[in-house]
């Protein structure tokens, strides 16, 4: 059971170390202090002193330390609360009965989740505080106004690695809570644990209800990674989460697009720009798990996420590995379609340079993800000969053959023959179906461009 902390301070105040020890052991007064054989070790010559102004005792021999309750726990053998009620009866003290709600609120206290958000509130109380000033720039920069910063809860780390400790245990929480839930590094030499994120603006991640489950931060400039993540903890775990999942599953309950993009910034844009159906996962590739979320978010069946991948040799690369993913967990309804941003450029910057429009138009050319199949093992492969064809044929077969669904791989079988057969004819109509292959996307992207 919790104390009320003024009780335990009124407690030591009115007892007098010297008193509460002198009722146990002969003391021996020895200047300021009093002295005892320790009653903790064996031993001849006295080496245990109590000090009645710092109120602590300690023993110069074994090394026992602690304060008025510390020494009555040890010495009469008692638990805390049992400690504080005898020490209670010794001050003529009545022990106060925390009530049900004092209880409750030690408890949520005590929680990881309540700390987690008192930090995301300190974060972004920094953000608008004199030491958050670059963090400021640094989003107003990007575009963000504070209408924007407070929708997202950014915030800022400061350099200083030792404020938020002594903010959060102000607060009443605990150093190993703050370890557990990854906000403080505890140095392997055992220095006191320090804050892990430093001097970075601070994107907080909400876990499916929109509870402050971990962070990202970014690095305005100098050397160090772009962004650190939290690690997993008892709260998140980043395999299975995706950075603005709540927000959303309400899009998408809206009937609004689901989007996968790579960034934090990415999916704030996106957001922004009314597309608050955007995601990213947190530092990682999209895993299985993040997938089946994906789809579990979207109630109609003829809806499918989208993958937004970069248009360079880098997002393509990515796009393939997220196909890869995907193909053995298709199912009835269950696909997705893959979207490319024109080369160097992400939502965010596409959306800054061009507005929600042009994202629209991304989306709309978002290619199936049978399409991506096709292109993934034909794009750059040569089929001038017999031979590299059967070995174009025989890549496809065990890509499609990775689908676990009997149906959906019979019909990706029937497409991939079907597209097989249209590239073979001696010149397809027009570029769409067949084989557009990277130039025509590339050109497809330039050209809406300089639309633009
Ligand atoms: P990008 O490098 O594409 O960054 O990383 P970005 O989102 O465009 O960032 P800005 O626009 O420069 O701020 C995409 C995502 O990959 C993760 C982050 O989640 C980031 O948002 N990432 C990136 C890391 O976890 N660590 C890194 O060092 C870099
Ligand atoms: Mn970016």
């Amino acid at each position: 059971m919790a104390f009320p902390p003024q009780f335990l301070e009124e407690l030591r105040t009115r007892l007098a170390l010297s008193d509460v020890v002198g009722k146990r052991l002969r003391l021996i007064r020895a200047g300021r202090e009093y002295k005892a054989p320790c009653p903790f070790h064996n031993e001849k010559s006295p080496s245990f002193y109590v000090n009645d102004q710092k109120g602590f005792f300690h023993c110069f021999g074994c090394g026992a330390h602690g304060d008025i309750i510390g020494f009555v726990m040890r010495h009469d053998n008692l638990a805390f609360p049992e400690a504080v009620e005898a020490l209670a009866g010794e001050a003529g003290l009545p022990v106060p009965r925390a009530t049900e709600e004092d209880k409750q609120r030690y408890e949520r206290r005590k929680t990881l989740h309540d700390l987690v958000e008192q930090a995301a509130r300190w974060f972004e109380q920094q953000l608008y505080a004199p030491a958050g000033r670059a963090g400021l720039e640094y989003f107003q920069r990007r575009g963000l106004d504070t209408d924007g910063m407070a929708r997202f809860r950014l915030g800022f780390a400061p350099g200083d690695s030792g404020a938020l400790r002594s903010q959060l245990l102000k607060q009443g929480f605990s150093e190993e809570d703050m370890v557990t839930a990854g906000l403080l590094k505890r140095p392997e030499d055992g220095r006191t644990p320090y804050s892990f994120f430093r001097n970075r603006v601070i994107f907080p991640v909400t876990d499916r209800r929109g509870r402050v489950v971990a962070f990202g931060g970014r690095i305005l400039e100098g050397d160090g990674p772009k962004y650190v993540n939290t690690a997993d903890t008892p709260l998140f775990h980043k395999g299975t989460l995706l950075y603005g999942l709540s927000r959303a599953r309400q899009a998408a309950a809206d009937g609004k697009p689901v989007i996968v993009a790579e960034g934090y910034m990415d999916v704030i844009a996106l957001v922004r720009a009314g597309f608050e159906g955007a995601v990213a996962p947190l530092g990682t590739a999209l895993t299985e798990t993040q997938v089946q979320e994906l789809w579990k978010l979207i109630p109609d069946a003829e809806k499918v996420p989208f993958l937004c991948f970069d248009g360079d040799n880098a997002g393509r690369r990515a796009a393939w590995r997220a196909v890869e993913r995907i193909l053995p967990h298709l199912a009835p309804g269950h696909s997705a379609r893959v979207a490319f941003l024109p080369e160097g450029e992400d939502p965010d910057s596409l959306i800054r340079l061009h507005g929600p429009r042009a994202m629209q138009e991304v989306l709309g050319e978002a290619i199936p993800l049978s399409e991506a199949v096709w292109r993934m093992e034909t794009e750059g492969k040569p089929t001038d000969t017999p031979e590299s064809k059967a070995a174009v044929k025989a890549a496809l077969d065990s890509r499609v053959g990775q689908i676990a669904d009997r149906d959906v791989q019979i019909f990706y079988r029937t497409e991939m023959r079907r597209r097989g057969s249209a590239a073979r004819a001696p010149s397809p109509p027009h570029r769409t179906a067949a084989c557009p292959g990277v130039l025509s996307l590339i050109h497809t992207c330039r050209a809406r461009r300089e639309d633009q």
